[in-house]
Formats: structure tokens, C-alpha cells, sequence
């Protein structure tokens, strides 16, 4: 094979995202074949293109090598399931399923088809100022010792939450911030710093908007070293921060206002602490701003990465597996909520699951939708 041929399934915002930069030939030996869709409401410009009325459909019909899934979270493991046991490689949106035994159940599937490349659409991960932080993590910083990411600026308006029926939805959604707009975040805190132990959730849910799940939430974590930390997001607070600060023995990592500065220790604190003969000195630091670029289309930079999978073994950037630890994430810290004490983890998937059907069950929601004007969708992607 030398070029794979890409279907997508779901052309809603950010189907049409892929599609566009696919058209535009932004990835190399790729193809767009295929779409999900109605023709007669889908814009023109993707009309030359086969029109299947369903992912069921495009799966089915031998047009594809890969599929990029794209729809609501909870069609993710069925259709990426389907996929497998069709012969497809699979780049599934985030979160790879709406709760985490779903996720388990996608997981297990490509398991069965290990030749099948799964990749995850995490595209935070392809951005230069978090690949610095992962580098000067893994080389300067020491043992972490506290993480705090205030993440408030992902602004969300009452039209945006009635603009389609499964928004904002237990059933439809399968939860609010943390499993949507904040799950970027936090794949990227557990890719940087490695998956919690335990944390403590406090969301409250419809704080800011006519919504049942959560818009604004903090969280306390901890790691196994004792590391602690604190994740805060919401969707209602303007103008909102985004502010990523890491503390670790041999200094300080703060990402702030498109500016990473690392203050470095000039000794391990620990160690400064434990041999110093005085009480009120602390080690000498230096302050360096670190610079990076801004990621061009990071979306395409992961399905380049896919198609590389594919053709040439390259290594993923975001393997689907590694979805499973941000909706974990998501989940456990309403979950924690919803029960008002600490979860430890791996939490329990079939518990939640069980949980999340009840509140589906008694779910009172009549939404009413309508359309919203012209948008830039683009102008939603955080970094
Ligand atoms: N990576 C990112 O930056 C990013 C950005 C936005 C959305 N997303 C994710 O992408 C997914 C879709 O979000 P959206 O905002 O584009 O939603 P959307 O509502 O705008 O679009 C979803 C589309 O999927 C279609 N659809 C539903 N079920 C289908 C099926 N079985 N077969 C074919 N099509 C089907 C709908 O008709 C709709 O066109 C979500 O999981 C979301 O979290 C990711």
C-alpha cells in the first residue's frame, strides 16, 4: 500500500476540520474517499466524494483502509469495533468512548487485530510547548512534586449547548467539561506527569449554564511519589485562565500567556534542605524562558503521524490505547463527586457505568435545539 485511502465517519465541526485539511492535501500519501452523511445537505465541496448514509455503511463498503471517527463520544466503541472487525485502521476522536468499561470494550476489540493501527486524536500532545515541558521533564526537573493547572478558558455559551440534542447530556454525552472541552488537558497532565493514584472531585453540575452535567469543577490529585495537585476548568468563566505550573526538586516549569519559563535549581532542593547549615537560605535559581512555536494544524500532524503508522510502523504520537487514562480521569472525578469521597484508581468502569445509567434514568432534559449563527469553529481549539 502507498497511499491510504480515509473515510470519515461524522462530517459535524470537527469531521469537517479533518476533511478540510485533507482535501487540502496538508497530509501526504493520504486520501479522502469517504464521508458519513446526507447529500443533499452536505456542502458542495465534499460532494466528489463517496457519500455513505452511516459509519455502518462506510465501514462496510471495502472503499476505506482507515477510518477517522468523528461523532458523538458514545458512537465511538461501536463504530470503532465495527472497524476492526471490518479490517480498518482506526483515529478515533477524543474521548475514545463516553465511560471507561466502553473504552475497555474498543480496547479489547483492536487487541484481537494488533496488525491495526489505533490512534487517538490528542492533538495537545503534537504541540512544541508541551513536547518542552515532556522534555525538560524527563531530563531537568527532578522528581515532581506538585501539579497545578488552572484551566478555566474554555468559554462555552448557552447557544453553544442547545446547538445540537447530545451536548451537555448524560445520555448523550455522558458528561461536561472534563470528558469534552478539559479532556485535551488532561491527557496532556497525565502524559506529562503519568496518571494519578487518587483524586478528589468537586463539580458542580449546570453552575453556569441550563445543563445537567458539570461546568466548573477542581480537583485535587495524587500521585504515587506523594506528588499532589490541583486541575480547575470551567465553562463558564470569562475572560478564564490558563495557567500550567510543575514544581519538581530541581526547580519550577510555569506555562502561562504563550510563555514557559523554567526555573532551575541550582541543587536538588531535597538535597539543599538536608545538608544546608542554615536555616532561612534556599537553593540559588535561574529563570530561563523557554521558547516553542505554535503546532501548524496539529490535527493533521496526528493523522500524518496515523498514516505513517500505517505505511511505515512509525510510532504513535497518541495510541488509542492511551485514551483510556484522560476519560478515566473524566469519569472518576464526577464519579468522586457524585459520592463525595476520594477514588482511588484504576476506578471501577462496570461501577460507573452502572452509575451513569441512573443518572440517565432519571434524567429530566427535554433539550429543545437550535441552530447557531456563523461560527469559527477553529477559533474553539485551546492549547
Ligand atoms: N480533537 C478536537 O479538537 C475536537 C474538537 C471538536 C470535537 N471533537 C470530538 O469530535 C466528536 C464530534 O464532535 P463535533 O463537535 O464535531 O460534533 P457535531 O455534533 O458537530 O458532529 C457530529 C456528527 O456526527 C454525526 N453522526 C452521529 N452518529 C453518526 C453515525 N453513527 N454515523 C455517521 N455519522 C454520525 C452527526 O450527524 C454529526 O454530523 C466528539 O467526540 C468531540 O469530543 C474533537
Amino acid at each position: 500500500m502507498h497511499t491510504v485511502r480515509l473515510g470519515i465517519i461524522g462530517m459535524g465541526n470537527i469531521g469537517k476540520h479533518h476533511a478540510d485539511y485533507l482535501l487540502g492535501h496538508k497530509v501526504s500519501r493520504a486520501e479522502l474517499v469517504a464521508v458519513t452523511g446526507n447529500t443533499a445537505t452536505l456542502p458542495e465541496k465534499y460532494q466528489s466524494l463517496h457519500v455513505f448514509r452511516d459509519g455502518a455503511a462506510l465501514i462496510q463498503s471495502g472503499a476505506v483502509d482507515a477510518v477517522i471517527i468523528a461523532t458523538p463520544h458514545y458512537q465511538h466503541p461501536a463504530l470503532g469495533i465495527a472497524a476492526f472487525a471490518a479490517g480498518r485502521h482506526v483515529l478515533v476522536e477524543k474521548p475514545i468512548a463516553a465511560h471507561k468499561a466502553d473504552a475497555e470494550r474498543l480496547i479489547s476489540a483492536r487487541k484481537k487485530s494488533p496488525h491495526l493501527v489505533f490512534g487517538g486524536m490528542f492533538q495537545l500532545r503534537a504541540e512544541p510547548r508541551y513536547q518542552a515541558i515532556r522534555r525538560l521533564l524527563q531530563t531537568e526537573l527532578g522528581e515532581i512534586v506538585r501539579v497545578n493547572w488552572i484551566n478555566t478558558d474554555w468559554f462555552r455559551t448557552e447557544a453553544y449547548y442547545t446547538s445540537s440534542a447530545w451536548r451537555a447530556t448524560w445520555r448523550g454525552e455522558g458528561g461536561g467539561v472534563l470528558l469534552n472541552q478539559a479532556l485535551h488537558n488532561l491527557d496532556t497532565l497525565q502524559w506529562l506527569c503519568g496518571q494519578p493514584r487518587s483524586v478528589r472531585g468537586f463539580c458542580q453540575l449546570g453552575r453556569f449554564h441550563e445543563i445537567e452535567v458539570e461546568d466548573n469543577v477542581t480537583a485535587y490529585l495524587e500521585w504515587a511519589n506523594g506528588a499532589t495537585g490541583s486541575f480547575i476548568s470551567s465553562t463558564g468563566e470569562a475572560p478564564g485562565t490558563n495557567r500550567l505550573e510543575i514544581a519538581g526538586t530541581r526547580g519550577k516549569l510555569v506555562l502561562e500567556n504563550d510563555r514557559l519559563v523554567f526555573t532551575r535549581n541550582e541543587t536538588d532542593m531535597l538535597e539543599f534542605s538536608r545538608t544546608a547549615t542554615q536555616g532561612f537560605v534556599k537553593p540559588a535559581a535561574t529563570a530561563q524562558e523557554i521558547p516553542f512555536e505554535n503546532a501548524k494544524l496539529p490535527h493533521a500532524i496526528l493523522t500524518q503521524n496515523f498514516v505513517n503508522a500505517i505505511l511505515d510502523g512509525e510510532p504513535l504520537i497518541a495510541p488509542g490505547e492511551e485514551g483510556l487514562h484522560s476519560l478515566e480521569l473524566a469519569n472518576a472525578l464526577v464519579w468522586s463527586s457524585l459520592r463525595g469521597e476520594t477514588i482511588r484508581l484504576p476506578m471501577d468502569g462496570a461501577g460507573w457505568e452502572a452509575r451513569l445509567n441512573q443518572l440517565i434514568a432519571e434524567s429530566k432534559v427535554v433539550k429543545e435545539v437550535r441552530a447557531t449563527g456563523a461560527d469559527d469553529f477553529a477559533g474553539s481549539f485551546k492549547k
